[in-house]
């Protein structure tokens, strides 16, 4: 990692902050000019290679990628949604800030502005694509896309004994191996107001996994949840040399709807899995009651598979929660909790992971330009739990009660998903992520 960027993401910060302050109490005023963003290159699209050409030597990565959120990254329709939104309401002040991270070649290329991408180019379209990571040769954990590349003929990664091949040259960077690499996207802070709206990164950064050297890659860029396998193979089509680990490119995270809806049912069972992995639940519960007695029962929940927070990210868009219900031997509800309502929301008084952020005059938003304090923050942070109460009322007869727990995620509340994408769509995929079940004696 070097210096330059940070000192320069560093110096933009303080001017942008200062731009920030003088305006900060007039939030209805839209933004002076464009938002200057990340590092001061530009470079036309066409130095940057389609990943088709990839293809042909590394279809099994192909593969993996262009079912990931990264080759999404653009055209997701809940971020176009958002992208455009955010563009009218400051007219078009935030457009390069966004792309920087969701279509990075476009906005090197200078080809958003107009966030509608009709001037974005084929490459840039499909978001973080092979040879736009592959030519990164500097990154800072500072994020808001810190980074710098040099397309070309080299490409980099992580071996340092590249077998020769006539397309492009290959060279070690001991970046590729660092967390710090994904944290220059992964770690989101608005230029305007300075809030940090997603850190992933600083999460992780702050968690036993870091000392441990477990990075982002080492969960992300393997088969199936946990931190590395081994993952013996080829990293290239008809090689000779089998490699003792390369690294998988599907990197799910818990966005199992979007790439659902985009059709990679594949990638969305693994998005699955990995939610599924995550989190861990455990009941406290009393063994008897009396007919009509309450309990005031314990939810613990853990986290146990995530390298940062559970959920982390822009989890102003997210939603995990837990759901509790009671029944007697006959299946009547006695108690419920977190139940989703008939418009596929989950009720107040519910208990919700998620972060709620305001704007400056202190109003709820989800416009994350605009966003200038967190109002709310429940998260369960890496290898950590928390324990939840709720209040049961008594049963009137002796028998059997059933406590049922079940944590769930959607990457997008139905909310959100309706305002962006419009009300007949489909509803929001909810994974049950840890479900645990437990009994009372009424006697
Ligand atoms: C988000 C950034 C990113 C994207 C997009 C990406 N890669 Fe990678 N790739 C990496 C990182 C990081 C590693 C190495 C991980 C490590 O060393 O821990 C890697 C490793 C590799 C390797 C080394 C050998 C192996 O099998 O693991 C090859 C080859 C490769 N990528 C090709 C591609 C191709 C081809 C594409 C597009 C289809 C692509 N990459 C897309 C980040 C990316
Ligand atoms: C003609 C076949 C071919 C094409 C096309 C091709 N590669 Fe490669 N690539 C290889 C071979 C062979 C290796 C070496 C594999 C090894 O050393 O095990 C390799 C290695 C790599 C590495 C690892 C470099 C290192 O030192 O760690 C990266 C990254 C990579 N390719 C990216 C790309 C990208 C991005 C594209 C598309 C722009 C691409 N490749 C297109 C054949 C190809
Ligand atoms: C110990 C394994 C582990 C490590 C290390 C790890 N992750 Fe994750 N990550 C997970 C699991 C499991 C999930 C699924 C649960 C979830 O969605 O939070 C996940 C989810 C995510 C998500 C989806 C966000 C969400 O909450 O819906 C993103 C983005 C992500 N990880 C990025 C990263 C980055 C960037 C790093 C490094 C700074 C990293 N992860 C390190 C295991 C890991
Ligand atoms: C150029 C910026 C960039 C880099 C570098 C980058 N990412 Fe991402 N990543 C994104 C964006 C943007 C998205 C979200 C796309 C969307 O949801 O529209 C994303 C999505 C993801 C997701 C899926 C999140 C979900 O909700 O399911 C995971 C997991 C992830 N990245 C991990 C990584 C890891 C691991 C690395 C480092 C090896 C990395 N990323 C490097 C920008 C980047
Ligand atoms: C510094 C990088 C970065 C910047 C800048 C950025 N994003 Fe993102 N965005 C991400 C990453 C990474 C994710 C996915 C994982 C997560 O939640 O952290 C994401 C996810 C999203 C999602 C959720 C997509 C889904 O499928 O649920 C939306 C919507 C979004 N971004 C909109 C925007 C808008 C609008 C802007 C500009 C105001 C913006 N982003 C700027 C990195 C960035």
């Amino acid at each position: 990692m070097k210096k330059t960027s940070c000192i320069f993401t560093l110096l933009l910060f303080t001017i942008l902050l200062t731009a920030g302050c003088s305006k900060g109490k007039d939030p209805g005023v839209s933004l002076p000019g464009p938002i200057p963003v990340g590092p001061a290159q530009t470079m036309d699209s066409a130095e940057f290679e389609p990943a088709g050409m990839c293809q042909y030597c590394h279809l099994e990565i192909y593969e993996q990628w262009q079912g990931s959120m990264h080759a999404l990254a653009f055209t997701n329709p809940v971020y176009q949604a958002e992208a455009q939104k955010t563009s009218r309401e400051t007219d078009g002040a935030a457009d390069a800030f966004c792309a920087s991270c969701h279509a990075p070649i476009g906005f090197l290329a200078q080809e958003i502005p107009p966030a509608d991408g009709s001037k974005l180019s084929e490459v840039a379209r499909r978001g973080i694509s092979c040879d736009f990571c592959h030519t990164i040769t500097e990154v800072s954990a500072d994020g808001n896309a810190s980074y710098r590349v040099s397309p070309g003929i080299v490409k980099y990664g992580p071996f340092n004994d590249p077998l020769h091949t006539p397309l492009h040259d290959s060279e070690y960077s001991s970046i590729y191996n660092e967390a710090e690499f994904c944290a220059t996207c992964h770690e989101v802070t608005n230029p305007q107001t300075g809030l940090v709206l997603g850190a992933t990164y600083s999460e992780w950064k702050t968690s036993g996994f870091a000392p441990k050297r477990a990075t982002c890659q080492d969960c992300h860029m393997t088969p199936g949840p946990g931190v590395t396998k081994p993952n013996p193979g080829y990293a290239a089509t008809g090689v000779p040399k089998k490699r003792e680990h390369t690294w998988t490119h599907s990197m799910v995270g818990g966005n199992v709807f979007n790439l659902e809806q985009a059709g990679f049912d594949g990638h969305a069972l693994q998005a699955k899995e990995n939610l599924q992995a995550a989190a861990t639940l455990f009941l406290g519960l009393p063994q008897t009651l009396s007919p009509y007695q309450g309990a005031n029962i314990n939810v613990r929940v853990r986290n146990s598979g995530a390298g940062h927070s559970l959920p982390t990210g822009l989890t102003m868009f997210k939603e995990m929660w837990l759901e509790v219900v009671v029944t007697d031997e006959k299946g009547n509800v006695l108690y419920q909790n977190g139940v989703l309502d008939q418009n596929g929301a989950v009720p107040d008084g519910s208990v919700v992971y998620k972060t709620t952020v305001a704007d400056a005059s202190g109003k709820e938003t989800t416009n994350l330009w605009e966003a200038a304090s967190v109002i709310y923050d429940r998260r369960i942070p890496p290898q950590k739990y928390v324990d939840e109460f709720f209040e049961i009322p008594g049963a009137p007869l002796p028998g059997k009660i059933t406590v049922q727990a079940r944590l769930l995620y959607r990457s997008v509340s139905q909310e959100k998903a309706n305002q962006v994408l419009g009300n007949g769509m489909a509803g929001v995929t909810v994974v049950e992520m840890a479900k645990l079940s437990g009994e009372i004696s009424v006697r």
